[in-house]
């Protein structure tokens, strides 16, 4: 075939693309071919403005890095990731809904005992946090592997170098007890701007958008036999909530921060003085029994 033109390229390539021996490939690149010559036809781009759309997506390559990955920040930015992330976390209504991973996971952490500060030197406000890990018929997980990240007061990450911190901080690993409970102390975690000095922080300024994200606490949990659960709990009353730059709030996942008193709090814990508190019951979904064969 040759000749292609406005009116029959489309198809010519989707002809092509039918060849490929895998179903999924071929659903896929038809979709691609669909999607993308309907937004090509939707906007009809200049020679030049084409070319801008090559070089963002170059210079988009080029920010990558060991401790970068400018993709999927695009991604996080667009909106993909959480949409991705709902597609696959069709949880049941009980199970503590899921947000994104972000970049400052950091995987082969410490595990620390219950009650340890994990600030390590952060500056901010005191906190304690509190919480128990159960299955959706509210059986306690005990031995739970739960993970946390989160920022200081001013909004860097440890791993962001920005705060003054040679080792790993704000960050731990904990295992639940008998009751399915963990608690820790730290610091009041802050709102922040995700990495914006590169082309997807250039897209947002073209945008109209802010790039912040409102005070959250990462966390990931655990257990065999349970859909391993990746979400953040973010503070009430914060001023991004309704504009998160990833799309990640949902009403279930904000909670606010309790004051407590210095003495046994009333999960059983002790603080020695007074600070805020973030208390949250996770709830992991079983794995499925059956899950659907692969083909193709
Ligand atoms: C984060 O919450 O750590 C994050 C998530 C997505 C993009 C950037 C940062
Ligand atoms: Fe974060």
């Amino acid at each position: 075939m040759r000749n292609f033109d406005e009116t029959n390229i489309t198809s010519a390539v989707l002809e092509r693309v039918g060849h490929a021996s895998s179903p999924r490939t071929r659903q896929i690149s038809a979709a691609l071919v669909r999607h993308l010559h309907d937004f090509v036809r939707e906007i009809e781009p200049t020679q030049a403005e084409w070319a801008a759309a090559i070089e963002f997506l170059t210079r988009t390559g080029h920010m990558c890095s060991q401790t970068r990955q400018e993709f999927i920040l695009l991604s996080d930015a667009l909106g993909v990731s959480m949409l991705v992330d709902a597609i696959n976390h069709r949880l049941p209504g009980k199970a503590t809904e899921t947000t994104v991973l972000g970049p400052f996971y950091v995987e082969a952490v410490p595990e620390h005992a219950l009650g340890d500060d994990i600030s390590g030197g952060m500056a901010g406000e005191p906190l304690l946090v509190e919480g128990t890990v159960s299955r959706i018929d509210g059986t306690p997980i005990a031995g739970a592997v739960v993970d946390c990240w989160h920022t200081d007061g001013n909004g860097f990450y440890d791993v962001q170098g920005r705060a003054g911190l040679e080792r790993l901080a704000g960050r731990a690993r904990f295992r639940t007890e008998a009751r399915g409970n963990f608690w820790f102390r730290s610091i009041v975690p802050a709102s922040y701007p995700i990495p914006d000095d590169g082309p997807v922080g250039d897209m947002l300024k073209a945008q109209g958008r802010h790039p912040f994200r409102p005070a959250h606490v990462h966390f990931m949990i655990g257990h065999p036999g349970c859909e391993t659960l990746v979400t953040h709990i973010f503070l009430a009353g914060n001023q991004y909530l309704d504009s998160d730059v990833v799309f990640g709030v949902k009403d279930s996942l904000i909670r606010a921060l309790d004051r407590q008193e210095a003495g046994t709090t009333a999960r059983g814990n002790r603080v020695d003085t007074a600070m805020a508190a973030l208390r949250y019951d996770f709830v992991l979904a079983d794995v499925p029994d059956a899950r659907p064969q692969q083909t193709g």
